[in-house]
């Protein structure tokens, strides 16, 4: 027997060492030492052994078990080993390749302009207010001097809340809101939404934007309107841009005009962008009403002022040579991306 277990011993670790998988070394493993294996078939002959010999015997199959064992936890810990080495080698990452691109996100060309024409402003000593997009009556019209029955009122141009509520119309009645809390010197911006009952074309829209300016303080001539305007047009579209001032009348301004800016494009000798003008308006302004500073606060013996309403969609074609609006609020992308 001793032969044997030799045998079987020389066999089986020649097995093991030669196994490839660990799948291989399970089958090993119940071939030699499982219930039915050859080792336990060698243990059952025991029964057939001397009292002097049975020991012996049993000692060294016990002995031959345990190397069995040994050499297959090894060898499958080895075998493990290069598993996880084949399998890190396989699934290494490649950080030299190119990464999923990803869309940026652009600001909106109105949004640009607003905010080069916020430096602008800040820069010549403004401040920026705001004031909200449904506004009273009052506010809206009645104490910027818009009597009852001025056709701006009617509820073709306007939208109407109720009676004595609308969408603003206009970014003027910030103007008032301001100077009824603040005191001269007062020298502001108020950009904002404004609606009008327009339908949708080119040139109009229920919703556009205005900037409303407006400076108050004592001595305050429609030459510093003038000044003011005239350089903020020099620094929005570069200092060779001209500007001309037409007489305009606005209820909420005394003397009122309009500025244009000379046509990028044709130079004052008329095209399509300019509709054969040769100019294109893009605000209104005036020396504030006198009734107007009353109606805010501001007594109108010691102080004057200049107030504007600059258009931003107006601007922002002008800026970039569009010639239609709708392309500013139709969020096509292919169009936003080219700002
Ligand atoms: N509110 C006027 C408009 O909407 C523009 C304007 C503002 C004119 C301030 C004069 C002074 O047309």
């Amino acid at each position: 027997m001793r032969e044997e277990l030799q045998k079987i011993e020389n066999e089986t670790l020649a097995a093991v060492q030669s196994a490839e998988s660990i799948k291989a070394l399970e089958e090993l493993k119940v071939r030699f030492l499982g219930k039915k294996g050859v080792l336990t078939l060698i243990l059952k002959k025991m029964g057939g052994l001397s009292p002097e010999e049975r020991p012996v015997i049993g000692k060294l199959a016990n002995e031959t078990r345990f190397k069995i064992e040994s050499a297959i936890a090894a060898k499958s810990f080895e075998l493990e080993k290069a598993a996880l080495n084949q399998s890190l080698i396989a699934e290494k990452i490649d950080v030299t390749m190119p990464g999923k691109p990803f869309k940026l996100g652009k600001k909106h060309p109105l949004s640009k302009v607003l905010d080069e024409v916020k430096e602008i402003f800040l820069g010549m000593g403004y401040s920026i207010a705001e004031g909200p997009e449904i506004e009273t009556d009052y506010y809206n019209f009645e104490s910027l001097n818009i009597p009852r029955n001025h056709p701006a009122r009617d509820i073709q141009d306007t939208f109407y809340i109720d009676e004595n509520v609308v969408l603003r119309t206009q970014t003027s009645p910030v103007q008032m809101r301001y100077m009824q809390s603040n005191k001269p010197p007062i020298r502001i911006i108020a950009p904002g939404r404004v609606y009008r009952s327009d339908n949708v074309d080119a040139t109009h829209s229920p919703l556009f934007h205005q900037i409303e300016g407006l400076v108050v303080d004592t001595g305050i001539r429609m030459s510093d309107l003038k000044g003011s305007l005239e350089t903020f047009a020099k620094r929005l579209y570069g200092g060779e841009a001209q500007v001309r001032f037409r007489p305009h009348h606005f209820p909420f301004t005394e003397p009122s005009c309009e500025m244009d800016v000379m046509c990028f494009s044709c130079h004052g000798e008329g095209c399509r962008l300019c509709k054969g003008e040769g100019w294109i308006e893009i605000l209104g302004a005036g020396m504030v009403h006198p009734a107007v500073l009353e109606n805010g606060g501001v007594d109108s013996e010691k102080y004057s002022g200049f107030a504007f309403g600059i258009g931003l969609e107006r601007i922002t074609m002008r800026r970039y040579n569009l010639d239609d609006m709708r392309l500013l609020f139709e969020n096509d992308v292919r169009f936003l991306e080219q700002f």
